[in-house]
């Protein structure tokens, strides 16, 4: 490989360095462009064809479909680790002993209490008020509660915000769904697993006690490991963004909350149970879909299928497709949604629109079957994928402020008016 890339403009020739990842991935460092050409920048749309930073987290191919959390591939880490076990991986870079990993989690309880006020701001909202605006919004409350920003240097004080957010958000999670479904606010029990105690929050019955199902605890503990994390996607991307003016941890996932929310991103997976039932309320019609989907003047988009990086295929969608004919079977859950979903995604395989733009399924085509089996309610599926990337939000935001980068703040074409003088309003 080249060690350098030319630019001639005007005859001028500009040279930049070229460097290579540990997975042989090729990128020009342009770091210097605007200063050597006196004010040339580049321009891409949705950043494409740039990288905003180095990583050492998540590496993917989208053309060979890998996913790896600091090296461990996804399919091994879906199959054999813990949610909690994936999340101390992507922060800590390895994955933990077992006294390393009690201690984490019993640093994580410690800290798994909200201060009662926080119910107040629960209370405030109407209970049409949608879970992802309440979860960003507690989320960044929780800076009024704990308002001391993090230390990123010291060790000790990043370690604590760290427990002290994967010990409150699955509360924040729970309140928001009970207060929609007018349940008193619970909190679990401190004795149970993480995901055990994530849904006892969410699903005790007052009035009786929680019984586990192991399928259940399975099937979220898969999920929640799927979307652990996942490069600079649009919404760690804001976090880390946010993070790189230095505001504070609390509010940085707030905004990546905020940016998931978008139907084109994470929101995608409560839009793909949407499509799916109206395609099934209008007889399983997906032709019809498939024509919308395809038609330039129609906003429709097939959700859950197509994605920036993957262009063979999403390796989550594939784990949670045999997943979710696992987790119906041993439930014993005849969904017609999932019969509907898999005929889509042979039509739109074998229709030269998708396979020329090649869209395949994404994470989030099969998962919403799967939260809808686990009893998790539809504008809840988000939610869910936030709970799962909340570790990853976090490993990548201290990654940025511990590499000490720059603010982020990307330059423009302006293409507007050019200078004009003011014409008083009654000239005009
Ligand atoms: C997630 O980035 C990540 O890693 C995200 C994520 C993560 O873990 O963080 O993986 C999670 O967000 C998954 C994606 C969930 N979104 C959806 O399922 C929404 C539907 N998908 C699309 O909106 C779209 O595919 C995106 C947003 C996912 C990707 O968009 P791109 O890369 O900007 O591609 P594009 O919009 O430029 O589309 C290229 C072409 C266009 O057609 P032409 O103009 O070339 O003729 O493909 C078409 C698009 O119209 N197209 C689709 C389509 N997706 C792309 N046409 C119909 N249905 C679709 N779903």
């Amino acid at each position: 490989m080249a060690k350098s890339a030319t630019i001639e403009i005007d005859g001028q020739k500009f040279e930049f360095p070229i460097i290579t990842g540990t997975e042989n991935e090729v990128a020009i460092d342009i770091s210097s462009l605007r200063s050597a050409t006196k004010g040339i920048i580049t321009l891409d749309a949705g950043y494409k064809n740039t990288g905003s930073c180095k990583s050492k987290i998540t590496f993917l191919d989208g053309e060979n479909g890998i996913l790896r959390y600091r090296g461990y591939s996804i399919e091994e880490l879906a199959e054999k680790a813990s949610f909690l076990e994936v999340a101390y991986l992507l922060i800590f870079g390895d994955l933990p002993t077992q006294e390393q990993y009690e201690k984490f989690y019993n640093d994580i309880k410690s800290y798994s209490v909200v201060d009662d006020d926080v119910r107040k701001i629960v209370d405030a909202f109407p209970k049409s008020a949608h879970p992802m605006g309440i979860v960003s919004s507690l989320t960044s409350a929780l800076t009024a509660f704990n308002p001391s920003s993090v230390n990123v240097n010291s060790e000790q004080e990043a370690y604590k915000a760290i427990v002290r957010i994967i010990g409150k958000f699955p509360v924040l999670v729970a309140w928001t769904f009970r207060k929609k479904h007018g349940l008193p606010l619970d909190y679990g029990d401190k004795n149970l697993g993480y995901v055990e105690n994530v849904l006892k929050m969410m699903f005790k019955q007052p009035n009786e006690d929680y019984v586990q199902n192991d399928v259940i605890v399975d099937a979220l503990n898969k999920l929640l490991i799927l979307h652990a994390d996942h490069e600079q996607n649009c919404s760690t991307s804001t976090v880390r963004i946010t993070g790189s003016s230095h505001a504070g941890l609390f509010v940085s996932l707030s905004a990546g909350i905020s940016a998931l929310w978008g139907p084109l991103h994470g929101g995608a997976n409560q839009a793909v149970l949407e499509m799916l039932e109206a395609i099934k309320e209008d007889g399983g019609d997906t032709k019809k879909y498939m024509a919308k989907a395809k038609d330039k003047d129609d906003p429709f988009r097939l959700m859950g299928f197509g994605h920036r990086v993957y262009k063979n295929f999403d390796p989550r969608a594939r784990i949670i497709k045999k997943a979710a004919d696992e987790v119906l079977d041993d439930l014993g859950i005849d969904d017609p949604i999932l019969d509907i979903a898999k005929g889509l995604e042979k039509e739109a395989l074998e229709d030269q629109y998708f396979v020329d733009r090649k869209l395949y399924p994404n994470v989030d085509f099969y998962s919403g079957i799967i939260y809808r089996a686990l009893g998790i309610p539809t504008d809840m599926f988000t939610v869910m994928f936030a709970l799962g990337r909340l570790p990853g939000w976090i490993a990548q935001w201290f990654e940025m402020r511990l590499n000490k980068e720059p603010i982020g703040r990307p330059r423009q074409l302006y293409v507007g008016e050019t200078a004009r003088p003011f014409v008083p309003i009654e000239k005009r």
